[in-house]
């Protein structure tokens, strides 16, 4: 009987969708004839994206301590090509030119990540902090404020200081809610009299699934079918904690909003007219947002994951679910702690019903799910193995939203294409597409009265992406990363996504045409630019090898005069 009802919401919505799709032609899933020309409504925020671990670099300077992900990059075969984060983008001496950039684009914000062992070398409050990693920080904000670019601040994007790892096990661990919230309150006391957007957590499933469970990200631990879930159970406690010891401490003085950034595929059922592939799909998607926002808006965990976690793991001869469970106490304190939805959204898969038989020791995350995940191979590719674009999706997944969790007040976090690309490529085309057909759906979303409120490109710049290294580049702006000064230069994208915030959308599709035209015409004299970057950093090489040779030089004269003066002594 229960499953009836969790799934009968979706259904609704599905029938609403199949019902609007009848006449209204906007639903296609085919894209190009269905675009709609008009523009945001007033005040929408545009900005960009990134994280702390991804692009500052300076990963031992000033006294910052070791994170989950600098012992994780060191390990040799974790990451492709051995590749890590030790200077990344150099971000963390570049302040002043990455807001250069930001200008440029004109954005309303800036979303990024606070490094937690940056500020707190150990990750525990009492043992010390580390005032040069709040300068930077503070120097941050300060140039953002000044160039009227909003700061929207994510405290936990990955990098756990590797002591809480080591010491407790990480997000395995109930002892991380206490210490992420002496963090949180740190970084609400310094800087919270000038960031008033904050995120707890940034797209924890990745956290949980890929930290605990498959253990292809930080910390590494494989501890499948339990890990995952032990791991989302303390974040979500951890998420609601801060946000009450904001709602408390620091709301009345500093008038804030505190969110997380939930990412997000959408799940169409591969048969809309198959009941199994749309509880099937219905399913993928709880298990995916579902998990942390259904908790975080409504108390529990959706009620599909309590039946199939509970089932498994009773098949599987366990005397209690592997999903935990959290106390009414737990429950009302966790519900409604959300003063805006962050949503990364980047793909979509067809979702189709498949068994996975449990037998007595195994279970996992994946398998728990019952369901197998497909691709449309005429949907694009263009860069990272997992990310097809699929525009239509995104409104879907913003409508489910609306219809799930009342209409929430949305920030998109993260949106955006990687390119796959053995040579430079400055002429992304494909990007320019991704990005406006992308967009175009959440306005569509918005016309459907989906409480959207801002856009965050991902990213601002190519970076480090995590186990893919520095192989999948998801920038607007391209980093020669071969060179030591890791210049910025400008992709196509740039200044399409320029003409999107001017225009504040899509006026008419004359304009649309030569935005696209003339922002492929400027790219071609960059990519020239850049054609010619290796010279660059061969001359650096050699002033290092030049240095060096007239110091010997002049030590080498000195000498010889000194003989010379001798002997004429003599
Ligand atoms: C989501 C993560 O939050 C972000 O760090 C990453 O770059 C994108 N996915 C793309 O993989």
């Amino acid at each position: 009987m229960l499953p009836r009802c969790a799934f009968s919401v979706c259904h609704v919505f599905v029938l609403v969708l199949c019902l609007s799709s009848a006449e209204d032609f906007d639903w296609t899933k085919n894209g190009h004839s269905s675009f709609h020309y008009g523009t945001f409504p007033a005040g929408f925020s545009w900005g960009a994206g990134s994280s702390a671990y991804q692009t500052e670099g300076a990963w031992d300077k000033d006294g910052k301590g070791l994170s989950i992900w600098d012992v994780f990059s060191h390990k040799k075969g974790k990451i492709q090509r051995n590749d890590t984060g030790d200077s990344s983008c150099e971000g963390y001496h570049k302040v002043k030119d990455d807001v250069s950039l930001m200008k440029e684009l004109k954005l309303n914000h800036y979303r990024f990540s606070i490094s937690w062992p940056r500020l707190i070398p150990t990750g525990i409050k009492s043992d010390h902090i580390n005032e040069k990693g709040i300068q930077y920080y503070d120097e941050l904000i300060n140039h953002l404020l000044e160039s009227k670019i909003t700061p929207i601040v994510t405290l936990y994007h990955w990098d756990l200081p590797q002591v809480l790892q080591e010491k407790y096990g990480g997000w395995q661990n109930i002892s991380m809610v206490n210490h992420f919230n002496e963090f949180a309150s740190l970084c609400f006391e310094r800087f919270g009299n000038r960031v008033k957007y904050w995120m707890t957590f940034n797209n924890p499933w990745s956290v949980a699934v890929e930290g605990y469970e498959t253990g292809e990200h930080a910390p590494g631990l494989r501890l499948k079918g339990t890990g995952a879930y032990k791991a989302a159970h303390h974040i979500i406690k951890a998420h609601a904690k801060v946000w009450h010891t904001y709602d408390t401490q620091w709301r009345g003085k500093q008038k804030g909003l505190v969110g997380i950034s939930l990412s997000g595929d959408w799940g169409e059922p591969v048969d809309i007219s198959n009941q199994k592939d749309i509880e099937a799909a219905e399913r993928y998607v709880q298990f995916f947002l579902g998990w942390f926002a259904t908790p975080i808006f409504h108390g529990d965990y959706p009620q599909v994951m309590k039946d199939f976690v509970g089932r498994k793991s009773a098949q599987q001869g366990l005397g209690t679910s592997r999903l935990p469970t959290f106390s009414p106490q737990e429950k009302s304190y966790i519900k409604g702690t959300c003063d805006f939805l962050g949503i990364g959204h980047f793909t979509t898969r067809y979702i189709t019903e498949k068994n996975h038989p449990s037998a007595r020791g195994s279970g996992s995350y994946f398998t728990d799910r019952d369901l197998a995940e497909l691709v449309d191979p005429r949907w694009p590719d263009p860069g990272s193995e997992w990310l097809y674009s699929v525009p239509w999706g995104f409104r879907r997944l913003l409508n489910f939203v609306k219809s799930q969790y009342g209409n929430p007040m949305i920030y998109v976090t993260e949106n955006g294409v990687s390119e796959k690309m053995l040579c430079t490529e400055l002429c992304d085309e494909w990007r320019i597409q991704y990005y406006k057909d992308y967009i175009n759906e959440m306005l569509k979303a918005i016309k459907d009265g989906v409480n959207v409120k801002g856009y965050t490109a991902w990213s601002l710049l190519d970076k480090f992406e995590w186990d893919e290294g520095y192989s999948e580049r998801f920038g607007l702006y391209y980093v020669d990363f071969r060179n030591k000064n890791k210049p910025r230069y400008p992709k196509a994208s740039v200044q399409f996504y320029k003409r999107v915030i001017s225009s504040n959308g899509f006026p008419n599709q004359r304009e649309v045409e030569n935005w696209r035209r003339k922002a492929v015409e400027t790219c071609s004299s960059s990519n020239q630019l850049l054609a010619a970057d290796p010279l660059t950093s061969q001359m650096e090489m050699v002033t290092e090898i030049v240095v060096p040779t007239v110091c010997t030089l002049s030590i080498l004269l000195g000498a010889v005069f000194l003989m010379f003066l001798l002997r004429r002594r003599n």
